[in-house]
């Protein structure tokens, strides 16, 4: 059996170096126990916002210190608490894949090495939600874990309406501007025309 050194190294020095033994075992062990255990990864950004139309990558990786054999996983995606299956497969060790099944037909496999990620092609507003990636490693008797991708799907109207803000603002901006303009032009004539009027006033 492999364990994973790297993680349980840096579970140990997360903890308090005054912790007591006994705490230090058991942080010890949950450390172990969680470096051994198959972890599913969306990213560090577990969203994405996307215009309607266009193709998404639902990032997935995955992630076993102890390794894998015929790891199950599976793409859902959460239908308002319906869970419609996307794609699954077994893949029997690390760098060994077997034949992807997609159950929708936008749906396409782009994983390789410990990677299960998908594309979702000419997405539409149906396709807002949670899609969750799943794996379970009989390894591990059989725990179950996932990680929670979300998308929003938004339409390119958004900057449309940007462009119209942009319009409603110089319109309105043209027309203070015209009026800051009449107003100074009015004042002007005045000053003028009250000039001209003393003149003929100191004159006559
Ligand atoms: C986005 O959705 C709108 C309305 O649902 C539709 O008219 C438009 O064609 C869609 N855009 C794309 C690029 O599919
Ligand atoms: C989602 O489910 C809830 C309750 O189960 C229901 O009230 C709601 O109408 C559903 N929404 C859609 C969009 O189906
Ligand atoms: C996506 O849309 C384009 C253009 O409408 C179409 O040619 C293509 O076959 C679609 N792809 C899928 C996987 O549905
Ligand atoms: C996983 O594979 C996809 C498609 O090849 C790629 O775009 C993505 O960057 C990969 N992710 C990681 C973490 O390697
Ligand atoms: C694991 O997931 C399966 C569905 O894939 C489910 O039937 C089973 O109850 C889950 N087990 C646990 C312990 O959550």
């Amino acid at each position: 059996m492999e364990v994973c050194r790297r993680g349980s190294a840096i579970h140990r020095g997360a903890r308090p170096a005054n912790a007591a033994p006994a705490g230090l075992l058991v942080a010890l062990l949950l450390g172990l126990w969680g470096a051994q255990a198959l972890e599913m990864n969306v990213g560090k950004i577990p969203f994405l916002e996307a215009v309607n139309g266009s193709t998404v990558l639902l990032p997935c990786t995955y992630a076993s210190c102890i390794g894998i054999q015929n790891l199950y996983f599976k793409w859902m995606y959460n239908d308002n608490g319906t869970m419609d299956m996307l794609c699954d497969s077994v893949i029997p060790e690390d760098d060994a894949f077997a034949n992807v099944i997609t159950y929708k037909s936008r749906v396409e496999f782009v994983g390789e090495k410990k990677n299960v990620s998908i594309l979702l092609w000419n997405i539409t507003f149906d396709d807002e939600g949670e899609y969750i990636c799943f794996g379970r490693n009989p390894k591990e008797k059989h725990k179950n874990h996932s990680a929670i991708f979300t998308l929003y799907v938004v339409d390119e109207v958004r900057v449309i309406d940007n462009t119209l803000t942009k319009i409603i603002a110089s319109i309105v901006g043209g027309v203070i501007g015209s009026f800051v303009a009449f107003m100074l032009m009015k004042n002007l004539t005045l000053f003028v025309l009250a000039k001209m009027e003393g003149r003929i006033k100191s004159v006559s």
